[in-house]
């Protein structure tokens, strides 16, 4: 288990798409090593999600854990994430690879979200609040999107103005 280096904005790798995984269980090792670091990388920073993007690798791979009571903690490969119903909530949202930087970012309240596990397993979870926003979130960094671009055009501007007197941006 390794907890790898959580890119930051600025890197190109941020805002490029993700490719579907095609091979799993015993035929995809790193597959298994790259979600166990995912979820270690994701813990030691104290997120509640965590996209493959962000540690540099371009596949179709989140992993989430938005605690308890009536969190969920696990993975998913070539996720998709359908909402159900019309309700819509805004709330203040961040990001491990946008440090610091908080937006308000409307998205679904309830969603579904389907794909597989590292064994090619089929997963179907239906999620509210938090969790359906973190699969929405991290479902997004998988298209090369960030949160920055969901939020209204005064909160990017501002959140841009946070970025660029950070510490993390000008090292
Ligand atoms: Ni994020």
């Amino acid at each position: 288990m390794t907890v790898r280096t959580i890119r930051l904005f600025g890197d190109p790798v941020l805002l490029s798409r993700a490719e579907e995984v095609t091979e799993f269980g015993e035929d995809n090792p790193g597959l298994r090593r790259l979600v166990t670091d995912m979820l270690a990388t994701m813990d030691e920073a104290g997120g509640v999600g965590l996209a493959a993007n962000q540690v540099g690798v371009l596949r179709r791979v989140f992993v989430f854990d938005t605690g308890s009571p009536g969190g969920l903690r696990g993975h998913i490969v070539n996720p998709s994430v359908v909402p159900i119903g019309d309700d819509v909530e805004t709330d203040y949202e961040g990001c491990l690879s946008v440090p610091g930087v908080q937006v308000p970012v409307s998205r679904a309240r309830s969603v579904m979200l389907s794909g597989v596990d590292v064994d090619g397993a089929p997963i179907t979870v239906r999620a509210e609040g938090l969790t359906a926003r973190c699969f929405q979130h991290e479902n997004d960094h998988l298209d090369g999107v960030l949160h920055l671009k969901r939020t209204d055009k005064d909160s990017r501007k501002q959140a841009m103005s946070m970025i660029r007197g950070s510490e993390w941006f000008n090292r």
